[in-house]
């Protein structure tokens, strides 16, 4: 049996005597044997005889084990030095055996050590420069890791630790990686297997901005096919391969492939995309694109300078949580009531009202419940996985409701509004951005859940004022709501 199919299988006897409950405290799950051998193929190992290499939470060692197997192909390497760090007592025998094990295999010098601190706590002097810390700490050539997927309270010790890359209460898996990168020998490198959540969004801008400061990512790997990654151990956060080079210069080009599954990486897609379009913008956020077709579309959204709030647009949420404000609904139209907008009244590109639904018209004095009954874009904030479509919005003009001076919208839906009122070309032309396949896309690229978040919108670039109103005008003019048409029109300003 090969040294890796052994590792499996003392793993997988691991997994079926050691209940979930007791791994998921240390949030543990294993790496399959094809994504560990892909990770450790990754490496551009450094021809030197004497090789350092750490796997920070290592389980039972399929990745060291991968690693080690990949580095016995590479002749001028005499000595492996790995560390392995792991603090769960009860797979620590496991992990000294399988080490041992692997060290026995191999044909070169693999000298191993196993620290049981914890990764984050143990190195709390050296991480923050502190007066006790070592001065010598060691260093690494290469990392390999897959690290524990668990959130952590904003007052967790692991925080104080690294206050720099936290926001709010952070996850122990960006920690790690933090970590892993301070690890590292400068143009050292390493390899994760993480989690795509960290790529935008502002919970996890502290972290970004230091990790892709200091260090240029050189190669992402993405599973395309829906829920596949640790299928068996059924974790549905979505996953990506990072390497990742400790150096503040940044290669011309990242090397982007995919495959369906985690099983399977034979039939792989391998593509160039240029840095600056992957990793843009003042918040860094990572564009996790699947096809040349989306640089393309990336590249053409972000020619643009502008946002909704530059132009003194912006995009709110609803602003009615409707359970909580049960004695104020009404089914039916009575005095003092005003229509309560669900995104069941967004209707092929039209705001459809009343539709026929319960709890459709709110009596309220509150003022938080109420806006003006101006012109708005109406954007739904969920839809199903298996639509067509992220951006469902529709277009909602005042002056089809005159009887009202207020509406409200349920927070179910977002709609967009100005400083000053929007005109009908203005609505119309948000209205084709948002219902084109262009930005559909660049949505999609950017967010990988289902929920159309109003913060990571107002991020999004736009054309200016007058390219939406003159996009609105031809709208008008049409009158065909589609999403061909808002493309045809689009395309003649990008
Ligand atoms: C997602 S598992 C990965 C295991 C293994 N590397 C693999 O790929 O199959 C993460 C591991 O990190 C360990 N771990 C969790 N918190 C840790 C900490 N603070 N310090 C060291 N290890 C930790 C867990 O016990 C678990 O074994």
């Amino acid at each position: 049996m090969s040294m890796i199919d052994h590792i499996i299988q003392v793993t997988n006897e691991y997994i079926a005597h050691m209940p979930k409950s007791m791994r998921k405290k240390y949030g543990q799950f294993f790496t399959s044997k094809e994504t560990a051998v892909f990770m450790a193929g990754l490496f551009e190992i450094p021809n030197t005889a004497e090789i350092s290499a750490l796997d920070p939470g290592a389980g039972s060692g399929i990745l060291s084990e991968a690693l080690v197997e990949r580095l016995q192909t590479n002749k001028i390497i005499k000595t492996i030095n790995l560390v392995c760090y792991e603090n769960d007592p009860n797979i620590l025998e496991l992990l000294k055996e399988n080490l041992e094990w692997v060290k026995q295999q191999s044909c070169q010098e693999v000298n191993y050590t196993i620290v049981t601190e914890n990764y984050i706590l143990s190195q709390m002097a050296e991480y923050n420069g502190m007066l006790f810390a070592n001065p010598n700490p060691v260093n690494y050539d290469i990392v390999i890791g897959n690290p524990p997927y668990m959130k952590i309270s904003k007052d967790a010790p692991e925080v104080s630790v690294m206050q720099d890359v936290c926001y709010g209460a952070p996850n122990l898996y960006f920690l790690f990686a933090a970590m892993s990168l301070f690890n590292l020998k400068d143009q050292g490198e390493m390899v994760y297997i993480i989690p795509r959540s960290w790529t935008s969004g502002a919970y996890f801008k502290q972290f970004r901005q230091k990790f892709l400061t200091e260090g240029a990512v050189e190669h992402i790997h993405l599973f395309v096919g829906r829920d596949k990654v640790f299928e068996k151990e059924s974790v549905l956060q979505e996953t990506i391969i990072i390497k990742v080079k400790k150096s503040q210069k940044k290669p011309e080009n990242i090397t982007i492939t995919t495959t369906q599954s985690n099983a399977d990486f034979s039939e792989k897609t391998t593509f160039l995309a240029p840095y600056s379009t992957v990793i843009s913008g003042d918040d860094l956020y990572v564009y996790l694109v699947t096809s040349p077709g989306e640089v393309d579309t990336l590249a053409k959204v972000n020619q643009w300078d502008n946002t909704l709030p530059s132009i003194g647009l912006r995009m709110k949420t609803g602003l009615t949580v409707d359970f909580r404000n049960r004695e104020a609904l009404r089914d039916a139209d009575e005095e003092k009531a005003v229509p309560l907008f669900f995104s069941q009244h967004i209707q092929n590109g039209k705001v459809v009202f009343p539709a026929g639904r319960e709890h459709e018209y709110i009596v309220t004095d509150q003022k938080g419940l109420l806006q003006n009954n101006t012109n708005y874009l109406f954007v739904k904030r969920f839809t199903a996985k298996e639509e067509h479509r992220r951006l469902q919005c529709g277009v909602y003009i005042a002056r089809k409701y005159p009887r009202y001076q207020m509406i409200s919208t349920q927070n179910k839906i977002n709609f967009i509004c100005g400083m000053r009122e929007l005109s009908d070309c203005i609505v119309y032309g948000l209205y084709v951005l948002f219902n084109s396949t262009l930005y559909d896309s660049y949505y999609r690229i950017l967010n990988g859940s289902t929920q159309v978040n109003s913060t990571e919108i107002n991020a999004m670039p736009v054309p200016p004022m007058s390219i939406i109103e003159s996009m609105g005008k031809a709208l008008i003019q049409t009158r065909d709501m589609s999403e061909a048409s808002c493309d045809n029109i689009l395309r003649s300003y990008v």
